[in-house]
């Protein structure tokens, strides 16, 4: 019998040890080997066997290569074609991770049966037939050409796709699916590596489209295959708050378009539900305006939208104070916080500061700062800000305010949503177009906001 063959891997970047190591020299994480037994039995000729040999060109002058088509597939989905730069690029392998339970299946699935004119393969290694069938009743079968797998076998898998040939793949998850030629449980780092690496060269050969579903573990990585973010094309993020009926389609590398785009959707009875507007679920609507509550202009890739923060500060019980923020950066809430000591002259440090942004969602843009230092004002005078106002502003050390990128932009949102007052940075005030309609302040400190903010009703 052949002896059996045993590496060591880092779970977080995929790095191979012959040993054991403590710190991998890798990516400098602590405590991530973990051993797997490797011996192949074939070396990936199995694979290329099913797949095909690469055609082999000699290098070539970039003006010379031919560029097959500029065409990309309709998904008939206008948030995940936004996300993926304009549609699916034929050939691309996409990542799409996210927690357990946040709708990775429904999503790839709902793609999967409404795109019409395509011939879809929906690969599940976690469910049967008929639990998919359900699910897909739910959510309506729009596509006739979809057809359902249910196998964990790569080496089948890959027969299949030979044997039928559909223009989009979903392989439901990575985790769950194996390769005969390695004798790791399925999961493992070298599984994952080898089978990502299977489904790469058959959609680069064929221009097969591929989805690839990654769970990723609770600090956000993409469970221990981080590696297959190098691999693939795009990098899809699905996430939100499981208590929340919102969720977000995040786009973190993309070889074929812009990064920075989002994607909202709402999970319902019949599956997800694209959000064309998202304002609208970010938005509150009280009677009366209550303190704490402040409404930030933001931008993510060309949408603005508009989304409520909600501070409450309040004396501190014990000597440390709490600072907690959910949606927001707690680093970056602790610098304004200091600022606002500083600058203002505001006692924060005998204070406990809890923050939150609307519909679970998590946002970056620093343009929000100034809504977030609104609402916290808010609370600390216990005063509630006049009604149909709002911010966009960056805040710098020393309590300057400046300017947020495509401010333009984030002002006609305010406008068109029916905000009456917007209060930006006072750099902008002499190239800053103003729409009619609404009124824009312009600051250059942070303590010329709390009377920006609590005059009269506007
Ligand atoms: P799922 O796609 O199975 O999550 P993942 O693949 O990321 O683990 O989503 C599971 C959740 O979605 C489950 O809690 C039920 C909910 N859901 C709906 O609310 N409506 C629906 O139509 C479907 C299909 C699922
Ligand atoms: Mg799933």
């Amino acid at each position: 019998m052949a002896k059996v063959k045993k590496a060591y891997f880092c779970r977080e970047c995929g790095f191979e040890a012959p040993k054991w190591l403590g710190k991998c020299p890798s990516c400098g994480q602590w405590d991530t080997f973990t051993e797997e037994v490797i011996a192949k039995a074939t070396p990936s000729s199995a694979v290329s066997v099913a797949v095909g040999d690469m055609p082999h060109l000699p290098p070539q002058r970039v003006s010379e290569i031919e560029r097959s088509s500029h065409r990309r597939l309709d998904l008939q989905n206008g948030e995940v074609n936004r996300v993926l730069g304009g549609g699916l690029v034929p050939g691309s392998l996409v990542l799409l991770g996210g927690e357990p339970g946040i709708g990775k299946s429904t999503l790839s699935l709902q793609l999967a049966l409404t795109a019409h004119g395509l011939k879809t393969l929906y690969v599940s290694g976690e469910e049967s037939a008929e639990q998919i069938k359900m699910r897909a009743e739910r959510i309506g079968i729009g596509n006739e050409e979809c057809y359902i797998y249910s196998e964990t076998l790569l080496e089948n898998i890959l027969m299949q796709i030979k044997q039928h040939q559909p223009d989009i793949v979903v392989i439901d998850s990575i985790q769950t699916i194996y390769t005969e030629t390695i004798d790791s449980s399925a999961g493992s780092v070298s599984q994952i590596r080898e089978c990502a690496a299977s489904l790469l060269k058959y959609a680069k050969t064929t221009g097969t489209s591929i989805f690839i579903i990654g769970h990723i573990t609770k600090d956000g990585a993409i469970a221990g295959p981080k590696i297959l973010e190098h691999i693939v094309d795009v990098v899809l993020q699905f996430e939100g708050d499981s208590n929340n009926v919102n969720r977000i389609l995040r786009g973190i590398k993309n070889r074929f378009g812009a990064t920075f785009e989002i994607g909202v959707f709402e999970m319902n009875d019949k599956g997800l539900r694209v959000v064309d507007n998202p304002s609208e679920i970010l938005l509150s609507h009280y009677d009366e305006p209550l303190s704490g509550i402040a409404v930030g202009a933001s931008v993510d890739g060309i949408r603005p939208y508009l989304i409520e923060v909600q501070a409450l500060v309040s004396n501190a019980a014990y000597g440390t104070p709490q600072r907690n923020a959910t949606g927001f950066d707690t680093r970056r809430m602790s610098m304004l916080l200091a600022v606002l000591e500083k600058r203002v002259g505001m006692k924060m440090f005998q204070k406990d500061v809890f923050l939150n942004f609307a519909g679970g969602f998590k946002v970056a843009d620093p343009g929000l700062d100034l809504a977030v230092v609104a609402s916290i004002v808010s609370s600390y005078y216990d005063r509630a800000i006049a009604e149909g106002v709002c911010c966009a502003g960056e805040i710098g050390l020393s309590g300057e305010v400046r300017p947020a990128p495509r401010t333009e932009q984030r002002v006609s949102e305010a406008n068109r949503l029916g905000f009456r007052r917007i209060i930006v940075s006072g750099f902008l005030r002499k190239t800053l177009k103003v729409p009619k309609g609404i009124e824009v302040v312009y600051i250059n400190n942070i303590g010329e906001l709390p009377p920006a903010l609590f005059c009269e009703k506007v």
